[in-house]
């Protein structure tokens, strides 16, 4: 009655421990698992994000590089004469220049494009079209739309400190931006026009800047980022899942070697009542006639219980295996019986 509880409670923490293991191994590796792929997750996005930002830059400097190529052409030509229309009335900040507006021999009215006005008039055609916006700044400018903002007042600031150009994430407007400014060194040829609002040779009072609203690129890169997270979902998903098969195949394998040991257990434990309570005196040799188990009948007899003695000299006081020894024909599967 006894052994049944005590086996019946054996059991029970047996198997309560051996949940209990399971679901901590579980735990512990779906844990590992879900972190790795947190902070892969976290690596990747970063890159994304960096790989996006150096993309907005490339884009920013290129639309620079555009803009510094047309000014260049117009001022190749010393600006250019277009057809005065209402969106291009004479430009008043030229009104100084005796040469302004011309007529040609038809009639025709024409005034000076100069590179400022044609670069502002191209800005808000591109900011219709582009979503981007560029904008002509200067510290003194002629024209007040060409007043810096904050953001633009600090880049050129940074400019005149030695700065080669400011690329960040800066808001505009309340809108989160790309911006980018890249300084327009101030020329001789410049001063004809700019040498009245204190601009010197190979000054950097002005720049272009580029403003590009992140969410206008982050629409473009939507869909990249959804199938990104989706494939890591899918992957986690997968890991949690062999997991989980791999803990139930490793918690079955140590309930199999439990319940062996335990059945060894029992059956020592059974062998070893019924040689300790026969009255047979029983012993056990190795191959070389060293005694290794002696029950308690024959330990009784013997007065002590020499283990790894020789049998011969431990139970019949001989030097040499006894002439009667049946080790022989036992090992060859012989029953022998003294009587
Ligand atoms: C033909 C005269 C002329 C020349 C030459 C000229 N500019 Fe201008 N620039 C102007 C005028 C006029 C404006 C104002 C245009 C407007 O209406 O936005 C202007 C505007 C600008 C602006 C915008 C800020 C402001 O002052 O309003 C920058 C920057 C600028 N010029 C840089 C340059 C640089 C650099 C050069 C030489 C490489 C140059 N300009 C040559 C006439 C000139």
């Amino acid at each position: 009655m006894k052994t049944d509880m005590t086996r019946k409670i054996r059991k029970m923490s047996w198997l309560k421990e051996r949940l209990s293991r399971a679901v901590r191994y579980g735990l512990f590796y779906s844990g590992v698992w879900t972190l790795g792929i947190f902070v892969t997750l976290l690596w990747h996005s970063r890159a994304m994000i960096e790989q996006s930002i150096a993309s907005l830059n490339m884009r920013a400097k290129e639309s620079f590089e555009k803009d510094l190529i047309i000014r260049q052409w117009s001022l190749l030509h010393g600006g250019v004469y277009v057809p005065v229309t209402p969106e291009t009335p004479p430009n008043p900040y030229l009104a100084q220049l005796p040469n302004r507006d011309i007529e040609t021999t038809s009639g025709q009215k024409l005034t000076l494009i100069n590179p400022g006005y044609m670069t502002r008039q191209l800005h808000e055609l591109g900011k219709k079209r582009f979503g981007s916006k560029s904008h002509m700044a200067s510290l003194n400018p002629i024209n007040p739309k060409n007043s810096p903002d904050e953001w633009e007042r600090g880049a050129l600031l940074a400019f005149q400190n030695g700065a080669a150009e400011v690329g960040e994430v800066a808001a505009m407007g309340g809108v989160p931006c790309f911006r980018f400014m890249r300084p327009l060194a101030t020329e001789k040829r410049c001063l004809f026009c700019h040498e009245k609002d204190g601009h010197r040779p190979g000054e950097m009072r002005c720049g272009i800047s580029v403003a590009i609203p992140i969410s206008y690129y982050w629409e473009e890169m939507g869909n990249h980022i959804v199938s990104v997270y989706m494939g890591y979902g899918a992957i986690w998903v997968m890991g949690l899942f062999g997991i989980a098969l791999g803990t139930r195949k490793l918690s079955a394998y140590i309930g199999h070697i439990r319940k062996t040991e335990e059945t060894l257990r029992d059956g020592e434990e059974k062998y070893r009542t019924m040689m300790e309570s026969i009255g047979d005196l029983v012993y056990i040799c190795s191959d070389d006639f060293r005694i290794k188990y002696v029950n308690p009948a024959m330990a009784a007899k013997m007065g002590r219980c020499d283990i790894n003695a020789r049998c011969h000299e431990a139970i019949y006081h001989l030097k040499a295996p006894c002439s009667w020894c049946a080790f022989d024909r036992l090992k060859q599967g012989e029953q022998v019986v003294y009587v």
